[in-house]
């Protein structure tokens, strides 16, 4: 499994046996970003919620390379009328695809179509893919379910957002950090754009004093 920062909140998760899973893919409206949309394939794409920072660039590789999105069911139901293919998912419900497994997972945020339209409650997406676990949290505060989760899953990769004002900022972060116990916790979701201007070397001081591993990834890393 190969896991790479695309910058803000979306990732490219490659499978041994060759499948693509992108999330959140916020490409062309990100002069960070680590690509453009037409420089990247994906046979599935994740959408957390419909935000344009998230569901960004989704819809044009969706159309380009056939895509399959997963996603909440209304969200889902929305896509689906504009012709994509879908699959619905909700919280707390995972299901095995050509890739392994996802799992989405609650996440205290909102969700608005491009149109202005309640896109369903936002959430956060477990993915096993090859033996390993990635937790990519979303947008959201922080919860104390993440308590619950990290006792029911060895959370290989914690992805999380440290930005504040829309998400946590970098203590309640740390604090998630603490509660799901992750072997490796990455930063994302800051300085895209005014308003979440954050310090991630601060963020990862402050895992490593915990004696957690943490990784600041420049757009482009992989691991
Ligand atoms: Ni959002
Ligand atoms: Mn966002």
């Amino acid at each position: 499994m190969q896991l790479r920062f695309l910058g803000h909140s979306a990732f490219e998760v490659k499978s041994s046996g060759g499948q693509t899973i992108l999330i959140d893919p916020y490409l062309d409206g990100n002069p960070l970003a680590a690509v453009k949309s037409d420089q990247i394939t994906a046979d599935f794409i994740v959408v957390t919620h419909a935000h344009g920072d998230h569901l960004g660039d989704a819809l044009k590789i969706a159309r380009r390379c056939g895509s399959l999105l997963i996603c909440v069911y209304e969200l889902g139901s929305y896509l689906a009328s504009k012709g994509f293919q879908t699959h619905n998912m909700h919280i707390g419900g995972a299901h095995d695809f050509a890739f392994g497994r996802a799992k989405l997972t609650i996440a205290w945020h909102g969700s608005q179509t491009p149109e202005g339209q309640y896109a369903g409650p936002a959430a956060g997406v477990m993915l096993w893919v090859d033996g390993s676990c990635i937790y990519h949290t979303g947008d959201t505060g922080l919860f104390y379910d993440m308590k619950l989760i990290g006792e029911l899953n060895r959370v290989d990769y914690l992805l999380l957002p440290i930005g504040d004002n829309y998400t946590m900022g970098i203590d309640d972060a740390v604090k998630a950090v603490e509660l799901v116990r992750p072997r490796v916790a990455i930063p994302m979701h800051y300085n895209t754009f005014g308003l979440i201007e954050a310090d991630p070397e601060v963020f990862a001081d402050k895992v490593r004093a915990l004696g957690r591993e943490c990784l600041v990834l420049q757009p482009g890393d992989t691991v």
